[in-house]
């Protein structure tokens, strides 16, 4: 089954084209970040905009790449939740056209779910159940799989996403946007007991995470050298900042996975090539003898390949979309 699958959730305008959920046949993106990087943060309407001026030549890029023609379209997948409304909106409008007019079957995607599947695509021999910690611009969750399209939330950040926070940090370090990665290339080297930084533990809800009080302590550390004419050490200050993130974010992952004993672990979104978290990770698992996915780094951010991935998935369980299909800011993984 050959799926058209579009992606539109912030700013990468994306189309593949994915053969029974595991292969991909052709995998298009185009970004906007190189002007969303003047306002230090995306823009909505820039966004939106950005979608609208290429997402149909993007879908015939993929079918020339793929040499295939639209008739070879089986089903039409679309990211309808969560994300930047305007932007949702433009890939979900699109797919449903689409859909409509080659009279084949829509598949809505939550944006997480296909997130994780991006591991079934580096990873054929992965099935659920598995534990998946989901960590993005957008999204911090530690996710029980347990099944293609039957998920349950046991963590999630009450506060800010972990990326939010490391582009946050990078921003007022003056490493650009988006920060990720070039903060996590500052801390090569560098010293992660330098500098003293909050971790967290909610009594009531201890898989949950916050990133506020980080965030609130590194800018507190950042202004009262900045008042004293003081220069922070970059490498030690990323470093420790890093080693903080993957503190809130690791043990609770393999909390999670040792209370459900699936001794398999996945980690997936763009956060998820940060290298102090990765290598964290694999540390741990390997230490309770667990198995560790972790999707190549062009799969960890924003792509249609995912999308088609999952919607394979969704397919089979029934998941369809009408023509009445909206597009949703913000959508629970375990709805779908
Ligand atoms: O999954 P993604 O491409 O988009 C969302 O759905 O949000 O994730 C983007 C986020 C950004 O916050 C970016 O700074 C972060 O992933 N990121 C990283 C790294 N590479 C990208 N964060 C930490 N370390 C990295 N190496």
């Amino acid at each position: 089954m050959i799926i058209l699958a579009v992606e539109s959730s912030c700013d990468e305008t994306a189309v593949a084209l994915v053969k029974d959920g595991r292969t991909v046949l052709a995998d298009c993106i185009a970004s906007s970040v190189e002007m969303h990087k003047i306002y230090g943060g995306v823009v909505p309407e820039i966004a939106s905009r950005k979608h609208i001026e290429v997402i149909s030549s993007l879908a015939d890029e993929a079918l020339r790449q793929a040499g295939l023609e639209r008739k070879d379209i089986d089903a039409v997948a679309v990211t309808y939740a969560p994300g930047l409304i305007g932007a949702v909106l433009v890939g979900v409008s699109f797919a449903k056209s689409v859909a409509y007019a080659l009279g084949v079957p829509l598949i809505p995607v939550h944006h997480v779910r296909g997130h994780i599947a991006a591991n079934y695509l580096a990873y054929p021999e992965l099935e659920p159940p598995f534990l998946c910690l989901c960590v993005s611009g957008g999204t911090s969750l530690i996710v029980d799989v347990k099944g293609y399209t039957e998920m349950e939330i046991m963590g999630a950040t009450r506060d800010d996403a972990a990326g939010e926070c490391f582009d946050k940090i990078a921003r007022v370090l003056g490493l650009g946007y988006p920060g990720g990665g070039p903060l996590d290339r500052a801390a090569q080297g560098g010293d992660d007991q330098r500098f003293t930084l909050p971790r967290v533990h909610i009594p009531d809800a201890p898989l949950d995470m916050s990133f506020s009080g980080l965030k609130t302590a590194m800018l507190n550390l950042i202004h009262k050298a900045e008042q004293k004419g003081e220069t922070l050490p970059l490498s030690d200050l990323s470093a420790s900042f890093s080693g903080a993130v993957s503190d809130e974010l690791v043990p609770r992952t393999i909390a999670a996975a040792r209370e459900k004993g699936y001794g398999k672990v996945a980690v997936v979104g763009g956060v998820a090539a940060n290298s102090r978290i990765r290598r964290d990770l694999e540390t741990a698992c390997e230490k309770e003898g667990w198995s560790l996915y972790l999707p190549p780094l062009k799969l960890c951010g924003d792509n249609g390949a995912m999308i088609g991935s999952q919607a394979y998935y969704e397919y089979l369980a029934g998941t369809r979309g009408g023509t009445d299909l909206n597009a949703y800011a913000n959508r629970d993984i375990s709805q779908g």
